[in-house]
């Protein structure tokens, strides 16, 4: 898992193990690399491995039930967790950015993203329109490591989308790889293109090269109608090359941002400024805009654009999990569970689809109606996952599931390997999930009790994790959103056939899911009080403090 996402054909900047998202690091030199390998390859089973943002401090006994490596990102005294904090301190080298895969070695290319924006993308196109995604128009910015899948995503989904990138080279990357369809230097170009597309219905995917500043003017000078809009650039790190300034080219703004940094802050200011006045401008017009993600709403009211509601409380826009993934997907524990056939045989991995089919389309039999539309989804990506051409290095697969599918898929493969039909199988999943990650702006922008600020729920997590069986865990500050903004864990378990395997897998997916449907169930989301009902009837000795949710009138009417 090391190698793969170290790997070349994977990884954005391997000879300095950077994996991706522009600083997600494996580790901080490759001293560390060599020592862990050393490290790995003579460690027995009653020993593990402590990994410190990237550093091995060394072999310690353990147990065989125990992880057998445990690694940290990031973790900083919060008071020194700002982003200057962190390029001090990993120019000591002291501390690194791990990203959430990045440094928790459970990177499978942009595979995972695909998936997620696929079902963000439809789910978007579903929620705000009438009718379907057909004809639809998706514009917005980002050919980058993740952001490369908006395209590919978008043609998935159904819709015509835009996609500007300032970076050529990121942008013919792209379209040679064939992620992107067509390709363009002029707005004029890449809109006439879009309107002809839509007209004929046909999902196609036009990448703009330029700022997309650019694009948004002149979309608004010649009032196109744009059905949804987001932005992935990489404004989680918006000082060091994660977001362009307007008026300049890609070479100008790298001289700048190195010879003159505090001039390219001010312009990186003003030119996001322009992005949301014209961004508000087309969602008076009808647009759907949300926040992918990448802090675009908290660097925007950082720089003073208009991006609050009226009071000046709230942002205008909502995040993409405020809207579709919070309510649609994790509230229920669907998430980006994934896997990795360790035989790097790529027939393991079309039995291994074959098998994740069958189990789902069983378990669509008795879904209660809440999640039949979320199965049905995950059906249809598991079958044409092969046709999609989604693997980029080791053999892996991505599949949104809940508590029970996960459990059902992980039992079915590790029987499927006790029975010679598979080798072994590394379970997994982004932290970009149910449980894993506390992001007031991302994974729980949709717990409204006051506690999206705070971290237990992802510390409960990787601790929780760790003695019901998983094999690696993790956890990190940083990641998605930027240092400071978020921490997020998540696992690696290897299925090996055993009938250990089988009590590890179903002992820990199901407090790996359950936790964090349990913590939005409190904070009364009332998609997670159905699932966590549902769970503690199908499993009895699971006792979850519920809400006892008071009505309204009362509590209105209440006389001090
Ligand atoms: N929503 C999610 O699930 C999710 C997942 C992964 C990453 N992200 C976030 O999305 C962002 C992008 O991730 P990435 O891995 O693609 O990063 P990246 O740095 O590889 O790509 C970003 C791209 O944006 C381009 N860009 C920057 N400013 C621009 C501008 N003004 N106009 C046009 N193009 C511009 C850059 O040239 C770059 O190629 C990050 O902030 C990341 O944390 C979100």
């Amino acid at each position: 898992m090391i190698q793969n996402n170290l790997d070349p054909a994977v990884a954005q900047h391997p000879e300095e193990l950077i994996t991706y998202g522009g600083n997600g690091a494996v580790f901080q030199n490759w001293a560390q690399y060599l020592l862990t390998m050393k490290y790995l390859s003579e460690m027995t089973e009653e020993q593990t491995l402590h990994m410190y943002s990237g550093h091995p401090m060394g072999l310690f006994p353990s147990s065989k039930e125990a992880p057998r490596v445990v690694v940290t990102n990031g973790m900083m005294i919060p008071n020194y967790s700002q982003p200057d904090d962190w390029e001090k301190f990993n120019a000591l080298g002291v501390t690194q950015y791990g990203q959430m895969t990045a440094g928790s070695y459970m990177y499978i290319g942009p595979q995972g993203i695909v998936h997620g924006t696929t079902i963000t993308v439809l789910n978007a196109a579903r929620m705000k329109s009438s009718g379907g995604p057909e004809g639809k128009l998706f514009v917005t910015a980002g050919l980058g490591g993740m952001s490369g899948a908006q395209p590919k995503a978008g043609n998935i989904a159904g819709v015509v989308s835009i996609t500007a990138e300032i970076n050529p080279k990121a942008a013919y990357k792209r379209h040679e790889q064939g992620w992107v369809d067509e390709i363009t230097s002029s707005t004029d170009e890449a809109i006439d293109m879009a309107l002809e597309f839509q007209a004929n219905k046909r999902a196609r995917s036009i990448a703009y090269i330029g700022n997309i500043v650019d694009l948004w003017e002149r979309m608004v000078e010649r009032n196109v109608h744009v059905d949804l809009g987001s932005d992935q650039t990489s404004l989680h790190n918006p000082w060091a090359g994660g977001y362009y300034p307007q008026g300049m080219s890609y070479e100008e703004s790298n001289e700048m941002m190195a010879n003159n940094p505090d001039e390219f802050k001010v312009r990186i200011q003003e030119t996001l400024k322009r992005h949301v006045k014209a961004v508000n401008a087309l969602v008076e017009n009808g647009m759907y805009f949300f926040d992918y993600g990448n802090a675009f709403l908290l660097e925007s009211s950082r720089a003073g654009a208009e991006i609050m509601d009226e009071d000046g409380e709230l942002f205008r826009y909502p995040s993409y999990v405020q809207d579709i993934m919070g309510p649609m997907c994790f509230d229920y524990g669907f998430g980006p569970f994934r896997w990795v056939c360790a035989s790097g045989d790529g027939a393991d991995l079309d039995k291994t689809d074959a098998i994740a089919q069958e189990i789902l389309e069983g378990l669509m039999a008795k879904a209660p109606k809440e999640i039949r539309e979320q199965m049905d989804d995950n059906i249809r990506w598991i079958k044409g996952a092969k046709e999609n051409k989604l693997v980029v290095g080791s053999q892996a697969r991505i599949l949104y599931a809940d508590s029970e599918g996960r459990i059902e898929i992980a039992r079915a493969f590790n029987k499927a390997i006790a029975a010679g039909e598979i080798g072994p199988v590394v379970l997994g999943r982004d932290h970009h999930d149910v449980s894993g990650t506390d992001s007031p702006y991302r994974e729980t922008s949709n717990i409204y009790d006051g506690s999206s600020f705070t971290a237990d729920m992802a510390i409960q997590n990787v601790i929780g994790d760790s003695f019901r069986g998983a094999t690696w865990v993790s956890i990190h500050n940083g990641g998605g959103v930027g240092w400071g903004e978020v921490i997020n864990g998540g696992f690696g378990m290897l299925l090996d056939g055993s009938d250990e395997a089988e009590r590890k897998l179903e002992n820990m997916l199901l407090y790996d899911v359950n936790n964090g449907i349990a913590r939005r169930s409190w904070a009364r989301n009332k998609e997670a009080i159905f699932a966590i009902e549902r769970e503690m009837q199908r499993t009895p000795n699971l006792k979850v403090t519920v809400p006892k949710l008071v009505d309204k009138n009362v509590l209105n009417n209440l006389d001090f």
